[in-house]
């Protein structure tokens, strides 16, 4: 499966903090705002990784994150010449996806939760059509709505519908089979002129090919679009972080975690942020290793406690209904 991160868009809602700088570079908390999204894609067991913004931004981007071989992965960057909606990832990225499946995530996005990993490369393996991810929200309104049957099957999408039909947003994140590139060529613009990524989720749910996971209770979604959300998404990483010595979204940690990269790679990682609080965590992290080879989706055995596959971090124990 490939990955691509949509990180574009006029960032409008969040003027003037965006005047010269991509939403998604912003802090959440101690992190730049990417290294969340970037985050679940690697959860997922996606390495290779596509990462869309507008063509000024995107050097930025590449500055921050390189190639990606450090943490094991592979980044690329496509631009997308102007916002014209989040369904031109599949038309920007259509020489990356190649005959692939992909999992697309937004930019401004953060999900933390038990049992995330384990749940994510499971229903990528399981892939049938589509999946996308509901979580229960107050303003539904503000998002994608998923109507639901009793049975948890899904029924119906809808765009920021002035009345919902459920109180279910879907979020942003979401996994295709191959036949999204297509189906993202047909498209038309919608009556605010983007391509809409819930005109995708349509087409699938019309082909009886779309299935929807609901992030159940203890999960934490957040999207940063506005300038409260932002605040409280920093808080949100700053009382779990400070509160149980974890990192969220710690991509050399995840990497490593991952068996993406050995635990001699992950000392190199710490060495390059030396006295600093993130390097000591991955010091810290890679002195209570005992083994050294990267184990592609395993958990090193000495850190397989857990059934998720990535103990020790909140990110990964639990349950989702779906
Ligand atoms: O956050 C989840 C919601 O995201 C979904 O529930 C909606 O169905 C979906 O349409 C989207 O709604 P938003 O109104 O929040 O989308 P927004 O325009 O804010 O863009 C979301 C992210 O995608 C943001 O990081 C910017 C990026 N983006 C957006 C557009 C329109 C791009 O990279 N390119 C674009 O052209």
């Amino acid at each position: 499966m490939k990955g691509i991160i949509m990180a574009g868009g006029s960032g409008r809602r969040l003027m003037p903090l965006t005047g010269v700088l991509s939403k998604q570079l912003l802090p959440v908390y101690n992190k730049p705002m990417i290294y969340y999204p970037l985050s679940v894609l690697m959860l997922a067991g996606v390495r290779d990784i596509l990462i869309v913004s507008a063509p000024d931004q995107l050097p930025l981007f590449r500055a921050l994150l390189g190639d990606g071989s450090r943490l094991g992965l592979r980044l690329d960057y496509a631009e997308q010449k102007r916002p014209g909606g989040i369904a031109e990832a599949f038309l920007v990225g259509a020489d990356h996806i190649g005959d692939d499946s992909v999992s697309l995530v937004l930019g401004d996005n953060l999900f933390h939760g038990p049992g995330f990993s384990a749940l994510l490369r499971d229903r990528a393996e399981r892939l049938d059509g589509c999946t996308i991810f509901g979580y229960p929200v107050r303003d539904p309104q503000r998002y994608g709505v998923a109507e639901v049957a009793d049975d948890g099957k899904l029924l119906g999408i809808e765009e920021k519908p002035a009345r919902p039909r459920s109180e279910l947003a879907v979020t942003g994140l979401y996994m295709y089979d191959n036949d999204v590139v297509e189906i993202a060529r047909w498209l038309t613009p919608s009556a605010r002129g983007e391509l809409e990524i819930t005109d995708i989720n349509r087409e699938y749910l019309e082909r009886g090919r779309a299935e929807l996971v609901q992030l159940g209770r203890g999960f934490v979604w957040l999207d940063t679009g506005t300038h409260d959300a932002l605040l409280e998404a920093g808080q949100y990483v700053q009382i779990l972080e400070q509160r149980q010595s974890v990192r969220i979204a710690c991509l050399e940690e995840i990497a490593y975690r991952m068996g993406f990269v050995t635990v001699e790679q992950l000392r190199e990682l710490a060495a390059k942020h030396e006295q600093t609080e993130y390097g000591t965590y991955l010091k810290d992290l890679a002195d209570r290793a005992r083994v050294s080879e990267p184990v592609s989706y395993a958990p090193p055995p000495d850190l397989a406690a857990d059934p998720s596959g990535l103990p020790h971090t909140p990110l990964h124990a639990g349950a989702m209904r779906s």
